[in-house]
């Protein structure tokens, strides 16, 4: 039985991997997701079938409870509200590594006290990231507020507790006494709550990411601690997978990962010299520069995403197409709140991949472009973050200032996630389209189609 059970454990590594493999392009994502779901599958049946297992009950219980919560939440999550689902699940993670030690640590036997060790270490990570990604849902899903919660001293402080909780750990190797763990998981978990606090809204996402590492690094750990091979190679590729997709995001937005967890951003708007008026353009004048255009490119926004305006951005694209009009679309990588967030939702209006470019790739064709269309997008069409001083500065953009037109459509004078004024709105060869995304679009499609 036991060399059966190595076997499917093993087997279910070799999904996780290949499943994670398959996420990397939109393509075959989907299935990446089926394969790896179905490697859990066979990890929760194996584990059942481990000799002395028992409470049979107790684990169904807890595993209808679980999958129905699960499954309707998905289903009815929207596309805008995903950072904090994946905020939550990735809590739940990080607080069954913890639990996990909490037991071992308990009443378990260490083979060595270097296992020990590393099951107090993963005991420490999935705690923080247990209450860190709980702060982190509770802000996204405006149970508290969204903006950087700062208070005097704050560093000193969140610092006592950080080395409060390592030394905790460090006193409870040689020893299995309950006070001790109990206070050791409260200052862990209070450290958590700490960390998050001083990070703004905006900056989750990159802090969901780090947190997923850290859930990841909890899991190996603990597999180490209980000799599963499987907790073993999934948390490793997790937390590989998570500290990648955290450094991406921070080099991306040009912030070092530093300044996003000693948190802030947004408190202190900056703003430099704007020049000139912004000139807005009505919805029939607009589609008379589009219909008339020979080439167009769409750069989609976070205000995209909030209007769910994808489908009217594909069948505008459609009905220029038929006119003559080449359409590209212009993906920036950090655009909207989540990575992948443009090419997840234009994926779903059914927008053909080659149609989507990267900003390396486009940036060049701006000049040639006769229009460029702004869709709710605002921090990455900033021309600010070419000038050193701007809280944009080095984050590069997408050179819509370059392209021979712009039409930039949102709701009004609102500023972009990081505060600082838009000088390419104020350009001389730009038009303001004012209005809710969908709405917007929708009527260029009706004031085009009367062309
Ligand atoms: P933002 O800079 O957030 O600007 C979005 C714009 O959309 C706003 O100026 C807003 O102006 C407009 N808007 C909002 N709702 C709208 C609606 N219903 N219809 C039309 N327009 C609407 O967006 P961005 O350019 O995509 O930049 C993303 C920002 O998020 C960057 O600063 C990036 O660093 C940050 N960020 C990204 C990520 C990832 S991984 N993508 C993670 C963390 C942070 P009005 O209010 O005037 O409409």
């Amino acid at each position: 039985m036991d060399n059966f059970i190595q076997l499917i454990y093993f087997l279910t590594a070799l999904l996780f991997i290949l499943g994670l493999r398959r996420m990397s392009s939109p393509a075959t994502a989907r299935s990446g997701v089926l394969w790896a779901g179905g490697a859990m599958v066979l990890a929760t049946l194996a584990t059942l079938l481990t000799p002395g297992m028992g409470n049979f009950a107790l684990i169904l219980v807890a595993l209808v409870i679980g999958a129905v919560v699960a499954w309707i939440a998905a289903k009815r999550v929207q596309m805008t509200d995903m950072p904090q689902m994946v905020a939550i699940y990735n809590g739940m993670g990080g607080g069954a590594a913890a639990a996990i030690a909490a037991v071992e640590l308990l009443g378990g036997e260490f083979s060595a006290l270097g296992i020990k060790a590393l099951a107090v270490l993963g005991a420490l990570i999935g705690a923080v990231s247990f209450t860190g990604s709980g702060i982190a849902f509770a802000k996204l899903q405006g149970l508290m507020p969204g903006r950087p919660v700062q208070f005097p001293a704050q560093r000193v402080v969140n610092l006592v507790v950080l080395g409060l909780a390592i030394l905790l750990g460090i006193l409870l190797l040689p020893t299995q006494a309950g006070g001790l763990i109990l206070v050791f998981f409260l200052a862990a978990l209070a450290f958590g709550v700490l960390m998050t606090l001083p990070i703004g809204g905006g900056d989750m996402p990159v802090v969901i990411s780090l947190y997923n590492a850290f859930t990841g690094l909890a899991v190996g750990f603990e597999g180490f601690a209980i000799g599963n091979p499987a907790l073993i190679v999934a948390g490793t590729v997790v937390g590989a997978a998570g500290t990648l997709l955290t450094l991406l995001m921070a080099r991306a937005m040009n912030r070092s990962l530093w300044s996003v967890l000693v948190g802030g951003f947004g408190v202190e708007q900056g703003g430099g010299e704007v020049t000139g008026s912004l000139k807005p353009i009505d919805l029939e004048d607009a589609a008379v520069m589009l219909g008339y255009a020979s080439k167009v490119i769409f750069v989609p926004g976070y205000g995209m995403a909030v209007a769910q305006a994808q489908h009217k951005l594909r069948e505008l694209a459609d009905v220029l197409e038929g006119k003559g009009v080449e359409v590209k679309y212009a993906i920036h990588p950090v655009a909207g709140r989540m990575p992948g967030h443009m090419n997840v939702l234009l994926a779903e209006a059914g927008v053909p991949y080659e149609q989507l470019y990267d900003l390396e790739e486009i940036n060049p064709e701006f000049p040639q472009a006769d229009v460029a269309v702004v869709i709710g997008a605002n921090d990455v069409v900033n021309p600010a973050a070419r000038r050193p001083g701007s809280p944009l500065y080095g984050m590069p953009i997408l050179d819509v200032d370059k392209a021979q037109n712009a039409i930039v459509i949102k709701r009004g004078q609102g500023k972009g996630f990081a505060g600082v004024e838009n000088e390419l709105f104020f350009a001389e060869r730009t038009r303001m389209l004012y209005g809710d995304a969908q709405g917007v679009l929708g009527g260029l499609v009706q004031a085009l189609k009367r062309l």
